[in-house]
């Protein structure tokens, strides 16, 4: 899957919810004036721009592995610590925040324990530790309607890039176990819902078709021909929608403390 590509259409494809979604993780996380906070896997920084506005630019860091997007960050966060790496080896010191938060990232990492094990490192005692995750299976409307109409179209090339059975994290509780199992204590879970509004169904399509995420993946890789009836399958799947249309995607999150 990539990520290697221009933050405006992430923004286009999945940034849209991630304003919401942030300002619903950020108060399960309990953060507020005067706290520091660090964005793990940060993106184009949807949720780095609430805690900005939350906490002030100066006093949050973001991290992420993209180029383009750590470049991103760095040019909307000037006053931020951005920098590129990785969850696994977040590159700051011990107990440096006073909350760490990864939005749609732990299904990302090549090690969850790893990532999930260095979050809670740089978070300080009594820190609050974050994270949110799509509802794949089912909630996730944009997605779980796409993988419908792609498996209609390709089962087999759709199954080989399906994150709704490919990654972890679909189900409800399985955050709050990675978070207990990395020490958090009086680890707290549930669901977050937003939505998003689309002017027209192309306003969803064209993300798809510059390959962003592994939708995009499977997009771009198609003949043209069956690209085109996976538009027409999608368009079909979510009742052929005339002008503007919404969109609501559950997410599920755990927050815990060091
Ligand atoms: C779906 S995006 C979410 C971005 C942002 N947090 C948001 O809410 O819009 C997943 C992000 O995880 C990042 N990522 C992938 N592997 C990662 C890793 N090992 N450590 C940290 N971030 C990672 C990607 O570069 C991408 O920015």
């Amino acid at each position: 899957m990539t990520f290697a590509v221009a933050p405006e259409m992430y923004d286009r494809f999945m940034g849209r919810y991630g304003e919401a979604l942030g300002r619903a993780l950020a108060e399960k996380a309990g953060i507020r004036h005067g706290m520091t906070a660090l964005d793990v896997g940060a993106g184009t920084g949807k949720l780095t721009g609430v805690l900005a506005e939350l906490l002030g630019e100066a006093n949050i860091a973001a991290v992420d592995p993209s180029e383009p997007f750590a470049a991103a960050l760095a040019e909307r966060f000037p006053a931020s610590q951005v920098r590129r790496g990785s969850a696994e080896e977040l590159p700051f010191e011990d107990e440096s925040f006073d909350a760490v938060c990864a939005q749609l990232v732990v299904n990302f990492l090549t090690d969850p324990e790893q990532g999930a094990a260095e979050m809670a490192r740089v978070a300080r005692e009594g820190g609050s530790v974050a994270a949110a995750v799509w509802d794949y299976r089912d909630g996730m409307t944009m997605l779980r309607t796409f993988w419908e109409a792609a498996a209609a179209v390709d089962e087999r090339g759709a199954a080989a890039r399906d994150e709704r059975t490919r990654m972890r994290f679909g189900e409800r509780e399985e955050i709050v176990e990675l978070w207990e199992g990395v020490g958090l204590r009086d680890v707290e879970g549930g669901e977050i819902v937003v939505s998003t509004s689309y002017s027209d169904f192309d306003d969803l399509w064209e993300p798809f078709l510059a390959g962003v995420g592994p939708g995009g993946d499977f997009t771009v890789s198609l003949e043209p021909d069956v690209q085109a009836a996976l538009r027409k399958e999608y368009d079909r799947v979510l009742g052929s929608p005339e002008g503007p249309f919404e969109l609501e995607a559950r997410a599920w999150y755990a927050v815990g403390k060091k």
